[in-house]
């Protein structure tokens, strides 16, 4: 089966619009092929190396930012903030769960959202539905819903300069565990997850001034100082991922370079489709998002196609059940790989599968369904003896007021105090930190189980 970066073209594709003006569209893309990729192939390498550590029950992945970026929220502090609470969050897992955590962002690319429409009506008039930034514009008129190429460059330059940033942050002193404190500061000080959060500090700061009298400093062990943080987005908008793979020169292999790792969405992983033919042939680590209505036999063929020579790294997949089917279909899946002798990640995406309408009609998911969901994802693996390998959230740094509930009992009323998410409702920064102890419970309870003698089990 040969494959090239256009082969998915051959291919039915959903969830890609048509643009109006076609060589406006092959302009850009022209374009877009001679710009500097934006992650080096070498880093999507480490990175499989690192998700073959969480593969194997060595680690754990933590995944997270927004649900789609924005133009218009593009701003430092909000960049910052993000960054902010997954290293929050990493620092908690890293230590109350004793594990190394892999830190992969939604961001630096996440534009391009899948519809269940192609269409929306209002008031009798009908215009194409808004897919992200990088695509069209959110406003109810034609001239904002029509898909404009010229996007993808604005989406790319902006990518660029958010992950300039990340870079900055993760290698140039802001990352440096000296600094656990300092995340801790603004709103999540003084909420109970805040609180919890700097007593955790607190020990950590004594650590690192225990290792310092032993002779461990920054200076003899520099991982101290700095973290490794990846991209990822959803390979969507196929053309614009097409524009930005490029053949590796040390390997000769296709990397997509718009980010370390990709994923196929739950509406787009059709065997057949063409985001399924385009991630096939791409180095990056791979991940598919896992709904109830993925068979076992069709998630064996989606191992076969992404990942056919078996490589742990390669491939995560990312259940998406909502909090009330976890048990009834993470089972069987996970029965399905190992009675097939394949290597995954096992994510758990606990926010998708449990959105609901609040009574104001505000988009929002319940925090208690949440936590739910990453419990029995939990539970579940406990049972099969596999590894719970990681999580993938929606969530910002920011103050909002997007899911219910949560130890500051966001209402249904309080929604619309701060909701400012265009897309689909984030866990704020102390939602975020509440989840990340919890996960660190359900890590350490992994490990008590695995340490325990088998027939005590
Ligand atoms: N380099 C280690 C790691 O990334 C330790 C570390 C440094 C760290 N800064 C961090 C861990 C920030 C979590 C958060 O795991
Ligand atoms: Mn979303």
């Amino acid at each position: 089966m040969s494959w090239s970066p256009s082969s998915w073209r051959t291919k039915p594709v959903a969830q890609v619009p048509v643009y109006p003006d076609g060589e406006a569209l092959a302009r850009v893309e022209a374009k877009l092929k001679t710009y500097p990729p934006l992650v080096f192939a070498g880093e999507a390498r480490n990175l499989k190396r690192d998700l073959a550590q969480v593969a194997e029950g060595r680690a754990f992945l933590m995944q997270g930012g927004d649900c789609a970026e924005s133009f218009a929220e593009f701003h430092p502090d909000n960049i910052r903030d993000t960054f902010r609470v997954i290293l929050q969050m990493a620092v908690v897992l890293t230590f109350a769960g004793a594990m190394p955590v892999v830190k992969v962002g939604r961001i630096a690319g996440q534009f391009a959202k899948p519809r269940s429409a192609d269409t929306e009506v209002q008031d009798g008039v009908e215009l194409p539905s808004y897919r992200g930034d990088i695509i069209n514009a959110a406003p109810f008129d034609e001239a904002s819903r029509r898909p404009e190429p010229e996007r993808m460059i604005q989406a790319y330059g902006q990518a660029a300069s958010t992950l300039n940033l990340i870079r900055a942050f993760a290698q140039g002193g802001y990352a440096d565990l000296h600094n656990v404190h300092r995340w801790n500061l603004g709103f999540i000080a003084g909420s109970p997850a805040g609180d919890r959060y700097a007593t955790l500090a607190n020990r950590i700061s004594e650590t690192l001034e225990f290792m310092e009298a032993c002779g461990i400093t920054p200076d003899s062990a520099p991982q101290l100082r700095a973290t490794e943080f990846f991209t990822s987005h959803e390979a969507l908008l196929l053309g614009y991922e097409q524009a930005m793979t490029r053949i590796d020169s040390t390997t000769g292999d296709w990397y997509d370079t718009s980010a370390h790792m990709l994923w196929i969405g739950d509406r787009t992983r059709q065997l057949e489709g063409a985001h399924v033919e385009f991630a096939r042939g791409i180095r990056n680590p791979i991940a598919v998002k896992c709904g109830p209505s993925l068979s076992n036999d069709d998630l064996i063929r989606l191992c076969d196609a992404l990942n056919p020579s078996n490589e742990a790294g390669r491939l995560t997949l990312i259940a998406r059940f909502g909090a009330d089917k976890v048990e009834e279909h993470l089972p069987r899946l996970i029965r399905a790989v190992k009675r097939e002798g394949r290597v995954v990640v096992w994510s758990c995406d606990p926010m998708h599968g449990n959105t609901v309408k609040s009574v104001s009609g505000l988009k929002t998911r319940p925090f208690d369904r949440v936590l739910k969901e990453v419990q029995t994802f939990f539970q579940v693996h406990r049972a099969e003896g596999t590894h719970a390998g990681g999580v993938h959230l929606e969530l910002t740094g920011q103050n909002v007021t997007e899911c219910t509930g949560g130890a500051a009992a966001i209402t249904d009323a309080d929604l619309s105090s701060r909701y400012h998410t265009h897309c689909d409702p984030r866990l704020n920064a102390n939602q975020a930190l509440e989840l990340a102890f919890l996960v660190a419970e359900g890590i350490r309870a992994e490990r008590v189980k695995a340490q325990r003698p088998a027939a005590a089990q």
